[in-house]
């Protein structure tokens, strides 16, 4: 039993794509799950939550899905200085003014939380994968690596997670996992807006065997040039196109570099 667990696509329609094709490529992959954040920073939302209801892949309410579409007052980002306010209050308004009635109804109807039981067999036994976009109690809570081991055993009793359970989820960008008290805790990166100064589209690979769940952390290449010129044609901030290009953290060796055209001609 294997699954994909894809997170924090944010309208990024050509990463998405990227991801499902390299996991088409996959026969042992049994499901797909997302973790929520469908929209959000690029100008696909429609797009990518189409794509998602035909390909029938089930998954939860990130922050931007349940505010899109409840119509709240903000998307529940964290911001750290007035800029990325401004920046994080237009990327929610032109969401808001973009997404269909159709769009805003799927995301107002997903769920905060899923249980799944991947070798659940007759028995509840488990080991259970318990979905969440940030913390089993709050979507907009960042679960960050920093966070003691303390935090990590609240949360499981919260969720009421036992050891060989796994909770997976999102909101931070930043892939991570590790183990606490033999519960593991399992942040599964971004699909379309990574922030771990890598550029490319993250997911993971679950697999559900005999020796318990064991999480793999992929990394896809896509046509990020296409997002980045569809970010600059919309009204949305050209910032979040350079976000991109960086993986949220500028002057990191693994920035994506523009690779010079070999027929132009020379200056
Ligand atoms: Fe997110």
């Amino acid at each position: 039993m294997k699954y994909a667990l894809i997170s924090d696509i944010h309208a990024n329609l050509p990463a998405l794509e990227a991801v499902l094709a390299d996991i088409d490529r996959r026969p042992d992959v049994t499901a797909t799950y997302h973790l929520g954040d469908l929209v959000g920073y690029a100008p696909w939302p429609d797009e990518v939550a189409t794509l998602l209801g035909r390909r029938g892949i089930p998954g939860i309410a990130g922050n931007y899905d349940s505010t899109t579409g409840t119509d709240y007052k903000h998307c529940g980002c964290k911001y750290e200085n007035p800029d990325q306010e401004a920046l994080s209050h237009s990327s929610y308004e032109w969401t808001r003014a973009h997404v269909s009635p159709e769009t805003k109804n799927f995301l107002a109807g997903l769920p905060f939380r899923l249980d799944l039981w991947p070798r659940g067999g007759h028995l509840s036994g488990g080991p259970r994968v318990i979905l969440v976009h940030g913390t089993p109690v709050l979507n907009t809570l960042y679960w960050t690596e920093d966070r003691p081991d303390s935090f990590c055993v609240q949360m499981a009793e919260i969720a009421g997670a036992k050891p060989g359970d796994l909770i997976a989820f999102g909101h931070t960008h930043k892939p991570w996992h590790r183990i606490v008290e033999g519960i593991h805790f399992l942040n599964t990166g971004s699909v379309g807006k990574p922030k771990d100064g890598h550029w490319r589209a993250g997911y993971v690979l679950l697999e559900a065997g005999e020796l318990g769940l064991q999480p793999e952390f992929i990394r896809v290449d896509y046509d990020i040039e296409r997002t980045m010129a569809a970010i600059r044609d919309s009204e949305l901030p050209d910032e979040f196109a350079e976000a991109l290009r960086t993986g949220g953290a500028p002057g990191s060796p693994l920035e994506y570099k523009t690779v010079p055209d070999a027929n132009a001609p020379s200056p």
